[in-house]
């Protein structure tokens, strides 16, 4: 069950609303006993308030303004008559499309704090315009109003157009019950709703309801909830119009979507601060924005990352890790990354090597190199509980005293792994700063990369899987009270805090490189420090199914740079789930083969016929014949958090003709980039035809070239925009030896030689795909981003950016490639154009130095010709 009603909420609810919700709702929840009394957990809380059992904020009864916003005392309703109330509620503008809501139940506003909101952001502030009436009070900024109704108290913001982006539900409004709080949202019902990070399920989160409370869920199902991480963070889209809610509280929340009112949707938590942000687009990719703005984004990660990446729970020994990486490159399986889980230590204690199953681990790591592969090795948090043995990082730990503590100030001890073991005080600087130390070893032996798991954090043998709720930490951060917590408020940011020790650590031992660590568990902001995946899925084609919602989720809520276990962690997959696997992870983020202890082997050439390891490799090398334009698309995140894997209305938030978000008419695709969308059937093992949406702007199949002529596209290209959504579908054959790709009609893809790692030079020119628009005047461009790949010298300028455009003439076609940005040279001294599309050769190619020589293939409808590359840019005319 993923979402429990509370009983306090449950009474307010059921004064309010009728019999029949509540037993449409409440009698099968209360049948189930999910519905039951108030947390225990409240007294272990050390943030403990004198909050009143049952408070409402029903109505308003004191406001004044602010420069940038205002603040209002409420009340609650009783007898029909107003309560003057102690709480309030202060409604702040950080910019002029976003909006902060704290509210405290007992007259003073929550803690002014957050580990997710970068403190620049939080502190920002806009002037903004009082706006009060009789009826209400309020304030506008230059994009959006803010209209508090008195009685019943309901704020309502709209943009200045009068769309409305939120509103609260009048006659449900926001309620405390002791420590716990709600509030209920207007749900209309052609809203939907995406984010919530990693949890399962379908892409809307509409008609569904989640918990956030960090958990490890080895083996978790499509509707398993909660699993590994809190990111309280949605993003709203209705009629083309995209909005975002965060509620930045790191208790165990819940969000749930038209369950408990089919036209609402509600979000709480058992503790912690009623804080909560209002983003507004209008455009998704404005909200994003804003989100990476509020919490940072995906640092640039180094280009190996990009690379496929080999795994499984356990490569050893030594001879092991050899005879995989040897074999990648004698099956020339392209690959840039070899990763050590828990057996390359002594007993599972983390920060040690096992001297016997690794003799020359230092050697191998070298030797490794040598061959092009990067080493990343697991280091989970739970240090072994070993006094007097010798064991660097408990003793130091002791000693600096960085563990977490009991309610008696004893250390507190759980079974993970190596057996009994502490656990560092993640949320205090100084143990994070210690814990990053523990790196210097490994980061000086030539490990590229580290592994954060089991960081929810996960301890077996006790039923709660973690640690009990008294246990307490330390709170050293600016903002924050330094104050020690208890686990119910640390929980949920745990793990995040944990990789942000390890990112700062390990970029502190060597700054001039990009870390790269991996997380399982995080907050929202956890981006800045880490990439996840999506932890223990299975071997099963509605697993591989799910890694497309389940992507893209994390991408909206700012994890960009993911991956899911290829192949599936838990059992084996037949060959054709692990060929098509392989085949749609090549346009994943991350692209990690990796499987659990006891299943068969996982490696492209195991399980499965010499026509499946082909099929695997070439999908493989496809991945790195783009990898420049995925290196692109992860500096545009980078800078702006725009995910890397998309989902369609991001990219294309009109595409419908009511405004919904195209992807519901979709059965599981998704872009990797801006131009490259990704059609894998919706049960990859159905044998019927499927089809499937291609946005309106005109697509090419990727494998072809050739144009996509359906009767959508045709009409577009004759001129008319208004194409119902039927007529943008395309009907698909289901195989195993291919997965439909398409390449966006305007657009421009940097192609690569293929190499068998990103480590290696690429031999010969740079291949720049024209797929031209469907009409003249349409826009067709792309970009290129390209640096060293490894060091922070493209900040000081050692970075190379192109820019492509292309434009229909009434006689063919011209190209532009920029004159180069930035100091970086690259490894082509020549450009190889295609241009798409073309039905017959061209009658002259030409360039600013005369006529080249062009070929033409008519199996691809192709006009090709290379041109030398001089840095200054190009100009390439094509007459047809
Ligand atoms: C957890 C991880 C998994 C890893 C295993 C052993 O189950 O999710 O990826 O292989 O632990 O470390």
């Amino acid at each position: 069950m993923r979402f429990a009603l509370r009983n306090g909420f449950r009474s307010r609810l059921q004064s309010r609303r009728t019999a029949q919700i509540a037993a449409t709702v409440l009698a099968p929840l209360l049948a189930l006993g999910v519905v039951g009394p108030l947390t225990h957990r409240a007294a272990a809380q050390s943030h403990e308030s004198a909050h009143p059992r049952h408070l409402s904020l029903d109505a308003v009864t004191a406001a004044h303004t602010l420069p940038n916003g205002l603040e209002i005392q409420a009340g609650s309703i009783q007898s029909g008559s107003i309560q003057s109330g102690s709480a309030v509620m202060q409604v702040t503008a950080l910019r002029d499309d976003l909006l902060r809501v704290r509210i405290g139940a007992t007259g003073t506003l929550p803690e002014d704090a957050s580990w997710a909101v970068l403190p620049a952001s939080r502190t920002a502030s806009v002037n903004v315009k009082a706006e009060n009436t009789d009826k209400t009070v309020g304030f506008s900024t230059a994009k959006l109003r803010v209209s508090i109704q008195r009685n019943p108290l309901a704020m309502t913001v709209t943009d200045l157009a009068g769309n409305v982006i939120t509103e609260d539900i009048p006659d449900h409004p926001i309620e405390f019950h002791g420590n716990e709080f709600r509030i209920h949202k207007r749900s209309p019902e052609d809203e939907h709703y995406f984010g919530l990070g990693d949890k399962p399920g379908p892409l809307d989160r509409r008609n569904e309801a989640f918990t956030n409370w960090n958990t490890d869920a080895f083996g978790w199902q499509e509707s398993t909830d909660p699993i590994y991480k809190t990111i309280p963070f949605v993003l709203t889209f209705r009629k083309g119009i995209a909005a975002g809610v965060f509620l930045d509280n790191t208790w165990r929340s819940s969000f749930e979507f038209n369950k408990e009112l089919r036209d609402g949707y509600s979000f709480g938590s058992e503790g912690g601060p009623l804080d909560y942000y209002i983003l507004y687009g209008p455009a998704p990719k404005d909200v994003i924005q804003e989100w990476a703005w509020m919490t940072g984004a995906t640092p640039l990660p180094p280009l190996w990352t990009l690379g496929y990446q080999q795994s499984r729970y356990s490569y050893y020994p030594e001879s092991e890790v050899r005879r995989i990486a040897s074999r990648l490159r004698s099956e020339h399986i392209p690959a840039d990354v070899i990763w050590l889980d828990i057996d390359y230590q002594l007993k599972n204690r983390p920060f040690t090597v096992d001297p016997e199953r690794f003799p020359h681990f230092d050697q191998m790591i070298q030797d490794l190199k040598a061959e092009h592969l990067h080493t990343v090795v697991i280091t989970d948090l739970h240090i072994a509980k070993l006094p007097n043995a010798g064991y660097k990082p408990y003793d130091s730990g002791i000693a600096g005293d960085h563990f977490v503590k009991n309610p008696d100030g004893s250390i507190f001890s759980g079974v993970v792994w190596p057996g009994p073991a502490v656990f560092p005080d993640f949320t205090q600087k100084s143990s994070r700063d210690w814990w990053g130390t523990l790196y210097a070893d490994f980061v000086h032996r030539g490990v590229a990369g580290f592994w954060n798991d089991m960081n929810e954090p996960s301890v077996f043998e006790v039923v709660s899987k973690t640690m009990p709720d008294d246990t307490q930490h330390r709170i050293e951060e600016p903002g924050f009270q330094t104050r020690t917590a208890s686990h119910l408020e640390i929980h949920n940011v745990f793990g995040m805090e944990n990789s942000r020790g390890t990112f700062e650590g390990v970029l502190k031992l060597a700054p001039d490189r990009r870390p790269f660590v991996m997380t399982r568990a995080s907050y929202a902001g956890g981006q800045r420090y880490a990439a996840t995946w999506t932890g223990d899925n299975s071997s099963t084609w509605n697993h591989l199914r799910q890694t497309t919602p389940q992507l893209i989720n994390l991408g909206l809520s700012g994890f960009g740079l993911a991956g899911a276990d290829v192949g599936g962690f838990a059992g084996s997959p037949q060959p054709e789930l692990l060929t098509k696997w392989l085949e749609i992870a090549a346009f994943h983020p991350i692209d990690r083969d990796h499987t659990s202890m006891g299943t068969f082997p996982q490696e492209p050439w195991e399980n499965g016929t010499t026509e499946d390891l082909n099929l695997r490799r070439k999908f493989i090398e496809t991945r790195y014949r783009l990898m420049t334009y995925l290196y692109t698309t992860a500096e545009e995140m980078s800078r702006t958090g725009i995910p890397m894997m998309r989902s369609l209305f991001l990219e294309f938030p009109n595409a419908s003709k009511d405004r919904h978000p195209i992807d519901l008419n979709t059965n599981n695709e998704f872009l990797m980039g801006p131009d490259l969308l990704v059609a894998p059937s919706p049960y990859e093992d159905m044998l019927d035809n499927y089809d499937a949406v291609l946005p309106p702007v005109g697509w090419y199949d990727f494998w072809t070239g050739k144009r996509i002529a359906n009767k959508g596209q045709e009409s577009m290209r004759l001129g008319n925009d208004n194409i119902p959504d039927k007529e943008l579908q395309i009907n698909l054959h289901p195989s195993v030896d291919t997965v439909p790709v398409f390449a966006r009609g305007g657009s421009i893809l940097p192609i690569q030689p293929l190499v068998q790692s990103t480590e290696e030079k690429p031999a010969g020119p740079l291949t720049l795909r024209v797929y031209p628009p469907l009409r003249a005047g349409n826009p067709c461009e792309g970009s290129l981003y390209l640096d060293d790949g490894i060091s922070y010298a493209y900040q000081k300028g050692d970075y190379l950016r192109l820019k492509f455009t292309c434009e229909l003439t009434p006689t063919g076609i011209t190209v532009k490639v920029s004159p180069r940005e930035g100091s970086f040279t690259p490894w082509w001294t020549q450009f190889s154009v295609e241009i798409y599309g073309a039905t017959k050769p061209a009658a002259s190619v030409t360039t600013a130095s005369g006529p080249v020589t062009a070929t033409y293939s008519s199996e691809h409808q192709r006009v090709a010709a290379i041109v030398p590359d001089d840095g200054k840019g190009l100009n390439l005319t094509v007459t047809y």
